[in-house]
């Protein structure tokens, strides 16, 4: 299965073609290998994308290659934009209504996560990512809820389901996505009366993804996959076709919820504990001098 959409996803997917025309995205993240996947089903299927990210030129040369999808669209990739800082992302959203003209749907989908034990995980690093991850969605919801209160919109959040069990190497990870889900549905209740929906969606292991590499150690994933009830890794499209369900009007009645798209992984238990590292792994770990 290839890593992005073709115009092959129009012709096979249950979704109509102009079902988004007329509507404007703005996508934290955008660049990166599931957010990039959401970008170009909503291209395809008819809107207009903004794609924000640090890197200007990773996210210059996605917004055009998105772009090249569907004739007559309009991408815009906006770089050096650090979600940690809400001034960066509001600057993001000025240009992007002043390019695209509104925005009516957000995808908050920058994240930062690498494996560590408790241990060697210092303050600074565990803050790092509570910044990026929640700080960082916080700071999204909050530039642009103007555009989607006046558009009443829909943002939804990309969390994990890593917080759902205790997981080694993961404190970090989901402290922040914990945070997350809590956000987002309290924003549901805050923001529904106005017209504003906010879900989450939740991948699981998606093949060629930054997160599946950085995640799952390569002698693990054998085992791993056989925990999976499906019997295979997700998709990036899998994610893509969830995301169009949720900002259709299929989904109208739908606010703050997740929906966890992992062939039903995170019911079964920890991959990593399940792989047969735990408790060895983490006990070696435990000895060193900590890191503060
Ligand atoms: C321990 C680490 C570390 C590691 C960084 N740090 N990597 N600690 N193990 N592997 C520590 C550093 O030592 C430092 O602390 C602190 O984190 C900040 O590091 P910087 O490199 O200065 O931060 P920054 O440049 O802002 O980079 C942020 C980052 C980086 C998260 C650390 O990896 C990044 O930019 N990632 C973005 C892309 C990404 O992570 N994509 C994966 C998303 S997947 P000290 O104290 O030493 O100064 C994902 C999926 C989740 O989120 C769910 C999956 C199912």
């Amino acid at each position: 299965m290839p890593n992005t959409l073709t115009t092959s996803y129009l012709k096979d997917s249950i979704f109509k073609p102009g079902l988004f025309e007329g509507k404007v995205a703005f996508i934290t993240g955008g660049a990166g290998t599931i957010c990039r996947v959401q970008a170009e089903a909503l291209v395809l299927l008819g809107a207009n994308v903004a794609i924000v990210g640090r890197s200007p030129e990773k996210t210059e040369k996605a917004a055009k290659e998105i772009q090249e999808l569907r004739s007559g669209s309009k991408v815009l990739g906006l770089g050096n934009v650090d979600v940690r800082e809400v001034k960066n992302v509001q600057q993001a959203v000025e240009k992007t209504v002043k390019e695209l003209g509104k925005i009516d749907f957000v995808i908050a989908g920058a994240a930062g996560n690498f494996l560590s034990d408790f241990n060697h995980l210092s303050s600074r690093a565990f803050k790092t990512v509570i910044d990026i991850d929640l700080i960082g969605s916080y700071n999204t919801a909050k530039a642009t809820f103007e555009q989607l209160r006046q558009n009443k919109g829909h943002i939804i959040f990309i969390t994990a389901t890593l917080h759902y069990y205790g997981l080694p190497m993961q404190s970090h990870a989901s402290a922040a996505k914990a945070g997350v889900d809590a956000l987002a549905r309290s924003l549901a209740i805050e923001l529904g009366p106005s017209g504003v929906r906010s879900n989450l969606i939740a991948p699981g292991p998606i093949e060629n993804t930054e997160g599946f590499e950085r995640l799952l150690p390569p002698d693990t994933i054998e085992r791993a996959l056989k925990n999976i009830p499906l019997q295979r890794t997700g998709t990036t499209q899998d994610i893509a076709d969830t995301t169009v369900f949720l900002f259709s009007n299929a989904s109208s009645y739908i606010t703050g919820e997740t929906i966890v798209v992992d062939g039903g992984q995170w019911q079964t238990g920890s991959t990593m504990s399940i792989a047969g590292l735990y408790p060895e792994v983490i006990v070696a770990q435990n000895e060193d001098k900590p890191k503060i």
